[in-house]
């Protein structure tokens, strides 16, 4: 395989210009002609393709976001959006593509692979909800984020003897909530899992309350049954029980700010590097991700449609150490 290209789909994630980085420069070494895809599928549709040498690459290790761009692509999702992909790229003599991006991306991935052409999937979402990875690319920045969220609200809360809601993203899969809960010392999290109603957590905040605690965290999980700001109405009405006076901060997409972290770098660089061996060995339809401590490679067609799932041990860890 002579010729490769790369693009970056979805929600970007803090890690993904060290995954492109990686691709560039392992594609390059293996001689390979590597070109860059902006915006995502709709670039490939558009049959946009950037020659992308080393040197190119120099520099973005350390940058969040993707230099490359993102989008969610809406033709993409149809077969006539996809044939136009297909065309862009056997015109321009392109042989394989990497795909760096999360769930719908691989979806997107696993469609062209089936139409023929030789993809492979990278695992990058903040949401860690992709089936083919212990972890993806993005995760452990944005739980650092929301970590460092939670220290300085327990700083702001204890001053004033405030509980905190605060919703951090994941879409429909509570990983970046629970770990932060736990990681954080929160008082209680709800989770897309879990159904957790208002009144339990008025209890939980009441005995912190009664218990004399200073501040209290609760972390909501944005695809929980209640987010942050319907909790809240709820609470402004059941005030006198809870105790704390209330405030609510929603992080929304500061999470996918921000520098990767060194594990997200390390992660991405190996994933990319994998990705262009797998191209190189004809292994394609895959997505490389990394599961027990290896690089491993799993067939999109066992990947796409599902949402990984909860460690649930984990949940109640979390509620033991409230
Ligand atoms: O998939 C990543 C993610 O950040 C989710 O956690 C969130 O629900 C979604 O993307 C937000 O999407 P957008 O960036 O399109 O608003």
């Amino acid at each position: 395989m002579k010729k490769i290209a790369v693009l970056t789909s979805g929600g970007d994630a803090p890690g993904m210009n060290a995954a492109i980085r990686a691709v560039v420069r392992s594609g390059s070494q293996k001689g390979m002609d590597v070109y860059g895809v902006p915006l995502g599928y709709s670039g490939l549709i558009d049959g946009k393709f950037l020659p992308l040498g080393p040197r190119d690459v120099g520099g973005i290790i350390q940058k969040g976001g993707t230099f490359l761009g993102s989008a969610r692509c809406e033709e993409f999702k149809t077969e006539s959006g996809r044939k136009k992909a297909l065309r862009a790229l056997n015109s321009n003599g392109i042989e394989g593509l990497v795909v760096i991006g999360g769930n719908g991306s691989q979806t997107g991935s696993y469609l062209l692979s089936e139409m023929g052409f030789p993809v492979v999937g990278v695992a990058s979402t903040i949401d860690n909800d992709l089936v083919g990875s212990d972890i993806t690319i993005g995760v452990d920045t944005a739980l650092n984020i929301a970590l460092e969220a939670i220290d300085r609200l327990k700083v702001t809360g204890s001053s004033h003897q405030r509980a905190f809601l605060i919703e951090v993203m994941g879409r429909k899969c509570g990983y970046l909530a629970l770990m932060a809960a736990i990681a954080g010392g929160a008082e209680t999290v709800t989770l897309p899992e879990v159904d957790v109603e208002p009144e339990e957590i008025v209890e939980v905040l009441s005995n912190a309350y009664e218990r004399g605690k200073s501040h209290a965290i609760v972390v909501v999980a944005e695809g929980a049954k209640y987010n942050a700001t319907k909790l809240a109405e709820y609470f402004t009405e059941h005030h006198e029980e809870i105790g704390f006076a209330l405030r609510v901060t929603i992080l929304g997409h500061v999470q996918r700010g921000g520098s990767p972290s060194a594990q997200d770098r390390i992660l991405a660089s190996r994933l990319g590097a994998g990705a262009v061996d797998s191209l190189e060995r004809g292994e394609y339809g895959v997505l490389v991700g990394w599961m027990n401590n290896v690089l491993t490679t799993t067939p999109l067609k066992d990947v796409v449609g599902k949402t990984k799932q909860l460690d649930m041990q984990l949940f109640e860890l979390a509620r033991v150490l409230d």
